[in-house]
């Protein structure tokens, strides 16, 4: 094993979320960033209809199916596969592929989600600008998205590496949401560039 992956380990095991993520049985330790940003906005409430990108391994997915409970639904997409979770409906495939994006509709079968999340992330390369691009250019891609799969006075949650991108994104986001935050909850780390943007009441030109 490299010197950095013994580092990346190290810092692993003594991370407090990792160890909290163990005992509370969530999938990833990402599940606290959508706890924490679910306790300062509220974006999900019981019975609504959850669409998660980006899922794998399932933590937000976990999050948000126990707070819609059983009249609710989280439908969670990755292009990786993951263990199935009670109450959620996975499907695997490449959202920016035309293909995936044919198969969402189908399972979505014509009715629009209450809220979209969106964790996803790019494959990186370790250029900061390049992950930046690749990373504006999936949320974008998601937001192009939106008018199929989210229902007007819905909520989106998003995230974003920072980068010269970053404010005409903002922008655009604004331009289609009543409100539109930038966070970075807690838990996410802070040498991290990732930055969530929490929008709600999405109203389409
Ligand atoms: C940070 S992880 C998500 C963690 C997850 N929210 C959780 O709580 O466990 C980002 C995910 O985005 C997925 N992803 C990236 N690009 C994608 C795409 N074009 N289509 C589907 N999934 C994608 C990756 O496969 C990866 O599993």
């Amino acid at each position: 094993m490299s010197r950095s992956s013994k580092k990346w380990l190290r810092e692993h095991e003594r991370d407090p979320y990792v160890r909290q993520a163990r005992e509370e049985k969530y999938r990833s330790r990402a599940a606290y960033k959508l706890l924490q940003i679910q306790q300062k906005f509220r974006v999900i409430r019981p019975g609504d209809r959850v669409l998660d990108l980006g899922a794998a391994p399932g933590g937000w997915s976990q999050v948000a199916a126990s707070i819609v409970g059983k009249s609710g639904r989280v439908v969670a997409v990755d292009r990786l596969s993951f263990d199935p979770i009670p109450g959620v409906t996975i499907l695997q495939c490449d959202l920016l592929d035309s293909g995936g994006a044919g198969s969402l509709r189908t399972v979505l079968s014509g009715r629009k989600a209450d809220r979209v999340l969106s964790d996803m992330a790019p494959s990186t390369c370790g250029i900061p600008s390049l992950d930046h691009d690749k990373s504006i250019a999936l949320a974008e891609g998601v937001v192009d998205f939106l008018p199929e799969v989210l229902r007007d006075g819905g909520s989106f949650v998003v995230k974003v590496f920072q980068g010269g991108d970053f404010p005409p994104f903002l922008r655009r986001m604004r331009g289609i949401f009543q409100s539109c935050h930038v966070v970075k909850p807690p838990a996410s780390r802070s040498r991290s560039v990732e930055i969530y943007l929490v929008a709600e009441n999405y109203c389409p030109e």
